[in-house]
């Protein structure tokens, strides 16, 4: 019978990851299909019993449903639990419902694929406390990068991510920058620079190394204020497209343990985000 999986958010309408995954069934033959799904806060528990009462054989799930799925799950990867967050479920042969966190991986993957290991062994620093730098953190680190500096706007935040993950130090935002020099990889998880109203920069980069790679997690627009800068200042720089790509490749794998093509994927969303972006 056919298979079908699906992603659910609010909003979700603006979702790239049901042409994705249906591009990726096809190329792969696989007799499936993937479909958005609009399930706002207090209808999650319905939408999860519902999805498994019609079949469905494995979902992502995105803003704002993230860590508030946990409780409708049978088991949890390490992944998820390290960041009390899931973007991936599995439906089991039994009907169990396995939560997986492929965010993080997703951007390390795209990092090797964009530069292998150069940057094993550097100094990162990460931008941000929330959710989308604990992901990342947890995933360098458990992928040998690293030593790992977090830096955020509200300390407290950074202190308390720090404790949480062995190995991980804090410099504030000020001594960030005096000291921007001595990070090769430096990644920006903050939503600063995602839409018109939110423009600026979270750091300033006056002092980035030569040869260092920064990297921004938004993919829309392609390029934002912190990763021009970086751009004139002749760093390397790396948007937010390979990581979307690579968590849903992650996702898909989950599913159908095959390894779509995801350099081709990366090309064919910056196109289209180059067309529409704001
Ligand atoms: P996510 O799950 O996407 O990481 P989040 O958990 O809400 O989202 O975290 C947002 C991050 O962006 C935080 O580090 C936040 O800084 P604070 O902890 O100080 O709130 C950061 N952020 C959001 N808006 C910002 C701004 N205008 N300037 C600097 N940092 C900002």
């Amino acid at each position: 019978m056919k298979k079908w999986y699906a992603v659910l958010g609010d909003p979700i309408a603006q979702s790239m990851s049901p042409a994705m995954h249906e591009a990726w069934f096809s190329e792969n033959n696989i007799d499936a299909s993937y479909i958005p799904i609009h399930v706002p806060a207090q209808g999650l528990g319905e939408a999860v019993t519902g999805l498994k009462r019609l079949g469905c054989s494995g979902w992502n799930v995105t803003v704002p449903h993230k860590s508030a799925i946990i409780p409708f799950l049978d088991h949890l990867e390490p992944s998820a639990r390290q960041m009390n967050a899931v973007n991936t479920v599995h439906v089991l042969q039994d009907g169990s419902l396995v939560g997986s966190n492929t965010d993080g991986l997703g951007f390390v993957r795209s990092l090797e694929e964009a530069h292998g290991a150069l940057y094993k062994g550097g100094d990162v620093l990460i931008i941000g406390a929330g959710g989308a730098a604990r992901g990342i953190a947890y995933a360098l680190h458990s992928s040998g990068y690293g030593p790992i500096t977090f830096t955020n706007r509200t300390m407290d935040k950074a202190e308390e991510l720090a404790q949480g993950l062995s190995g991980t130090s804090v410099l504030s935002v000020s001594v960030a920058e005096a000291s921007l020099e001595k990070f090769s990889l430096i990644v920006q998880t903050t939503s600063v620079g995602m839409n018109f109203a939110q423009q600026g920069m979270p750091l300033a980069i006056s002092n980035v190394a030569e040869g260092a790679v920064l990297a921004d997690i938004i993919y829309n627009p392609l390029e934002t204020e912190f990763l021009k800068e970086a751009r004139n200042r002749g760093a390397k720089t790396m948007n937010g497209v390979g990581m979307f790509v690579h968590q849903g490749a992650l996702s898909f794998e989950t599913w159908t343990v095959k390894r779509p093509a995801t350099k081709e994927m990366i090309g064919k969303i910056t196109t289209t985000l180059g067309g529409i972006s704001c």
